[in-house]
C-alpha cells in the first residue's frame, strides 16, 4: 500500500514523524532504529540564544501520562545549524525545525536564520510559548498572535513550508487553526500538552519546580483527537496530528478523523524504537480492515445520522 503523504508541498514517504522535545535532534535515537523508516522528525525546540531551561524536577509521571516543564533548553540556532543538522544531512528522512521565541519579531529573526538551510524541509512553529512582550500570555491562546507569528515566520522564510503547532489550551481550537490558516500556514499539527500539575501532599510542595507543567501521554488523546477534528473542520491546509498516539490503532484514530499524518512523542521514552515500525503496523492495520489506501481511509469517519 501507498503510504507516502503530501502535506502541501511537503512530502513524506510515510505519515509518521517523531514530536519536538521527545527525539532529540534526532540521531540520539539512531541507535534504536533506521531513521530512515519514519515518515519526518521534528528536532527538539530551538530559540535564537541558548537556554539553560526550567529548574528540576521538570518531570513527572501521571497515570497514563507525563508532566514536563522542560522550558524548551537547548543549545540556540546557530549550534543547531552547526553541529545537529549536519550530522542528519543525507539522510532520506524531512528533518522538521522545532521554533520557540518570545514575540513575533524574535520568531521572524529565529525563520530567517533557517531559511537557506537545505537540510531542513519545514519550519514547525511553536505557539504554545508565553508572549513576553504582550504581558506573558501565550501566543497560541490568542488568535490576532497566531496570526501574527505565522506571518512573521513566512514573510522571513518564504521558501520554508510552515506548519503550525496550536496549543490545545484554548476555548475553541477552530478559531485558532483559522487564525494560522490566515497568516499563510502550509499545515498545522496538534495538540501540544495540555496545561496540568501535580503537588505532593507528604512534602506540601509541587512535583515540579516550575509548579506548573505539561500532560502528554495516552491520558491526552481524546483531548487529541477531539482538536484534530475539529480544525480538521475548520481549515483547508493539511492537519498533523499527535497526542497519546501508542500503538498503530492510536495513530490510524488520528487518520480517520481526518489528519494527513502523526506525531509520535511521548512514546518515544517508553520504547524508543516505537516510531521506526509504526507506519509498516499502521499499513498491515489499515489492509486487515480493508481499507484500500491510506487516502481513502483519510477523513472517513462515519458520523450517526
Ligand atoms: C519532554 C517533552 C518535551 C517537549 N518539548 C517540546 C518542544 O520543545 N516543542 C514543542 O513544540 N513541543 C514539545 N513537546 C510536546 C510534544 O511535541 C507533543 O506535542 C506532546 O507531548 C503531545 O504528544 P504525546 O502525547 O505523543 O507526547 C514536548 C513534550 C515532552 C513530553
Amino acid at each position: 500500500m501507498d503510504m507516502n503523504v503530501s502535506l502541501n508541498g511537503l512530502e513524506l514517504k510515510n505519515p509518521v514523524m517523531t514530536a519536538s522535545g521527545t527525539f532529540g535532534f534526532g540521531l540520539e535515537f539512531a541507535p534504536y532504529g533506521d531513521l530512515e523508516q519514519l515518515g519526518g522528525l521534528v528536532a527538539k525546540g530551538i530559540s535564537l540564544k541558548p537556554r539553560e531551561g526550567n529548574p528540576m524536577p521538570r518531570i513527572a509521571e501521571t497515570p497514563c501520562g507525563m508532566l514536563n516543564a522542560i522550558g524548551i533548553q537547548n543549545p540556540g540556532v546557530e549550534d543547531f545549524v552547526t553541529k545537529a543538522l549536519p550530522a542528519l544531512k543525507n539522510r532520506d528522512v524531512a528533518v522538521l525545525a522545532n521554533l520557540y521565541a518570545c514575540d513575533a519579531e524574535e520568531f521572524g529573526e529565529l525563520a530567517a536564520v533557517l531559511a537557506d538551510e537545505d537540510g531542513i524541509a519545514a519550519l514547525e512553529v511553536n505557539v504554545s510559548c508565553p508572549n513576553v512582550k504582550e504581558g506573558g500570555i501565550a501566543f497560541g491562546q490568542d488568535p490576532a498572535q497566531i496570526t501574527r507569528v505565522t506571518e512573521a515566520v513566512k514573510k522571513k522564510a518564504p521558501g520554508k513550508h510552515v506548519m503550525v503547532k496550536l496549543s490545545p489550551n484554548v476555548t475553541d481550537i477552530a478559531v485558532c487553526a483559522k487564525a494560522a490558516a490566515e497568516g499563510g500556514a502550509d499545515s498545522l499539527s496538534l495538540i501540544n500538552t495540555l496545561s496540568g500539575m501535580a503537588v505532593d501532599v507528604r512534602k506540601r510542595a509541587p512535583r515540579i519546580a516550575n509548579v506548573i507543567a505539561g500532560l502528554s501521554g495516552p491520558a491526552i488523546k481524546p483531548v487529541a483527537l477531539r482538536c484534530v477534528y475539529q480544525a480538521v473542520q475548520a481549515v483547508d491546509i493539511p492537519v498533523v496530528g499527535m497526542g497519546g498516539i501508542a500503538s498503530a490503532e492510536d495513530a490510524l484514530e488520528f487518520i480517520l478523523v481526518g489528519a494527513h499524518a502523526v506525531q509520535v512523542g511521548t512514546a518515544n521514552f517508553l520504547r524508543p524504537d516505537f516510531a521506526f515500525g509504526l507506519a509498516k503496523e499502521m499499513e498491515s492495520l489499515l489492509k486487515s480492515i480493508g481499507a484500500t489506501s491510506l487516502e481513502e481511509f483519510r477523513g472517513s469517519l462515519q458520523l450517526p445520522l
